[in-house]
């Protein structure tokens, strides 16, 4: 609300300046410095070159302008300090917006529909066939769903797009490893651990036997041509391990419109490289196909000398395919920081192929998952198994229920969602760029920056609002709102909105997940202070709207997050 304000104040105040003085000159329009200075205030020194005159005169003009303003009925004083107008609100006023706001969006609270008519991609997940699940397509199965969330409030038409490593030289090695080593019974028993089993059987082979190697291309190279024997183990590998991806989706409550990945694209290299011929960008490398990208970058590899293609070749051929089926305005690739310049690659080649929309393509990046300062890893240097650790977060979760709530029904269920929803939201309060350190312990605490937390306020708010069969109707009497700790809260729910879009605007949910923090803080302080179930009916009433706006917004952000929504704990 504060932020509305704020905008119109700046839209009116530059348009005043133009009209009455000829001024053209950026406005600005912040928040004060410090505390006790209001809620809004306009630094005057830049505007008193444009009007030459002494800063007195001008600080005087332009207060006037501000209390001409459409705004001024929310006012409740106009102060100078030194060179800068402080506006103090009316906290009445501010609440009743805010509250006439929450009203007017009540079925989508907090959206906005800057993203209409336009389509956004987002590939996220995207974890590599025949290998396990890993910690790093866990961050990007959540950080890639909750933007799809986001974004989605914000008007846009979301693609979710699983592009899944079912491609590529290894797979040469893994059939080969499977024809020569593995036995099927052993496959259905246990898939992904199997096939994994057989790949570094393979490499372990190999080292001794170097035509190893080139057998293992010969394979992926007949695959590429659609052998039938191959293209029937391709798919089964692939089926089984979807089956298993599927358990970690279900457990998430994420789904995707699209699961066509690296193989998909198969037939539809020969175009970009066609294409790429026919604008002169490949060079002969060594018998390779390349394209040179200049000083800065190394070159693109697109095609091997033996005619296989590569990743890069791929997303090619999948950008170009995305572009002609969904017309996106932006595709979102949701990868971690160590694919920077496959990305900046593969904007780069496009760029040069002379399609404006290489603009559009923007790597989401995240980093890594650390558990004692180092990258995560089992003892024998395996990556961890993502159902391994999702299940620890719900059994250690279920521990935290049963010594808190010993008698609470339906315990296994809430413990399910709290437990993964605490890692969802550990993952998303970081900024996404940065590595951050794995505590389960931690994160499943139901008091410190958690998602628990949140849930628990929600809950908390929940039987309140039960035990005095609350209805919202929008009447309320405002003294309330004049306390100080009443009011920030109400500034805190107005905000709600804008939240959304920056964290939209930024890809950035974390700014969702600090805001929801800071709502539920505020919250329990106000609750810490002041009984709501009191005898006064209207004051109770009004109390109670409080209430049910914070509960709306913690669901509604939570939903955001990917988190679950909890009725009791
Ligand atoms: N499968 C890849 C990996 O695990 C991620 C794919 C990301 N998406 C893409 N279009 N390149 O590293």
């Amino acid at each position: 609300m504060i932020e509305k304000i704020k905008r119109q104040l700046h839209s009116e105040l530059e348009r005043a300046l133009k009209v009455q003085f000829s001024i053209e000159v950026p406005v600005i329009v912040e928040e004060p410095k410090r505390a006790n200075q209001g809620d809004i205030s306009v630094p005057v020194f830049p505007l008193v070159k444009a009007f030459s005159k002494p800063l007195v005169e001008v600080v005087d003009a332009v207060r006037s302008l501000i209390l001409e303003t459409s705004l001024n009925e929310y006012f409740e004083s106009v102060d100078v300090f030194g060179g800068f107008i402080n506006i103090t609100l009316k906290k009445q006023k501010v609440a009743s917006a805010v509250i006439a706001d929450f009203m007017i969006n009540s079925d989508n609270i907090g959206s906005c529909a800057f993203g209409k008519d336009k389509t956004i991609c987002i590939d996220y997940s995207s974890p590599n066939i025949a290998k396990p699940f890993s910690i790093g397509h866990l961050r990007s199965t959540i950080i890639g769903h909750a933007l799809g969330n986001i974004l989605e409030k914000c008007g846009y038409k979301i693609i979710r797009i699983n592009h899944l490593g079912d491609f590529g030289t290894q797979f040469g090695k893994i059939i080969y490893a499977y024809i020569h080593y593995g036995s099927e019974e052993a496959v259905k028993k246990n898939p992904i651990a199997e096939l994994e089993k057989l790949y570094v059987l393979f490499h372990e082979k190999a080292k001794k036997d170097p035509e190893l190697e080139s057998k293992a291309r010969e394979i992926f190279r007949d695959l590429e041509q659609n052998d039938p024997k191959y293209q029937s183990l391709w798919s089964w590998f692939r089926e089984e391990s979807l089956k298993e991806y599927m358990q970690v989706y279900k457990k998430l409550n994420v789904n995707f419109d699209s699961y066509d990945g690296e193989a998909f694209y198969n037939d539809k290299m020969k175009t970009v490289i066609d294409e790429l011929k026919a604008k002169a960008l490949l060079v002969q490398d060594e018998g390779a196909m390349i394209v040179d990208l200049g000083a800065e970058l190394p070159p693109a590899l697109i095609q091997k000398s033996d005619g296989s293609t590569l990743y890069i070749t791929r997303d090619l051929a999948a950008l170009f395919y995305r572009k002609a089926t969904y017309d996106f305005h932006k595709c979102l690739y949701v990868v971690g920081n160590e694919q920077k310049l496959h990305f900046e690659q593969l904007k780069r080649v496009v760029g040069l192929m002379g399609y404006p929309y290489s603009e559009d393509i923007v790597h989401v990046n995240f980093g890594l998952v650390l558990q004692d300062g180092k990258k995560m890893s089992t003892r024998k240097g395996k990556t961890v198994k993502l159902i391994d650790v999702l299940d620890e977060a719900v059994s250690l979760s279920l521990d935290y229920i049963v010594e808190k709530n010993p008698d609470l029904p339906g315990k296994e269920e809430i413990a399910e969602k709290v437990g993964v929803s605490a890692i969802i939201f550990n993952d998303l309060k970081n900024y996404r760029g940065n590595d951050f350190e794995f505590n389960l312990q931690d994160m499943v605490n139901f008091f410190g920056q958690t998602g628990p937390y949140l849930q628990y306020t929600s809950v908390r708010i929940n039987s309140i609002l039960a035990q005095a069969e609350f209805q919202f109707t929008g009447k309320v009497d405002g003294s309330w709102f004049e306390k100080d700790h009443v009011y920030e809260l109400m500034k805190t729910i107005g905000s709600y909105g804008e939240i959304i879009e920056k964290s939209a605007l930024e890809y950035a949910p974390n700014l969702i997940a600090k805001y929801l923090l800071n709502l539920a803080s505020l919250f329990n302080t106000l609750y810490g202070k002041d009984r709501i179930l009191v005898e006064d009916i209207e004051e109770k009433q009004t109390k109670l709207h409080v209430l049910y706006m914070v509960r709306a917004i913690l669901n509604d952000g939570m939903n955001l997050l990917g988190m679950q929504i909890i009725e009791r704990m």
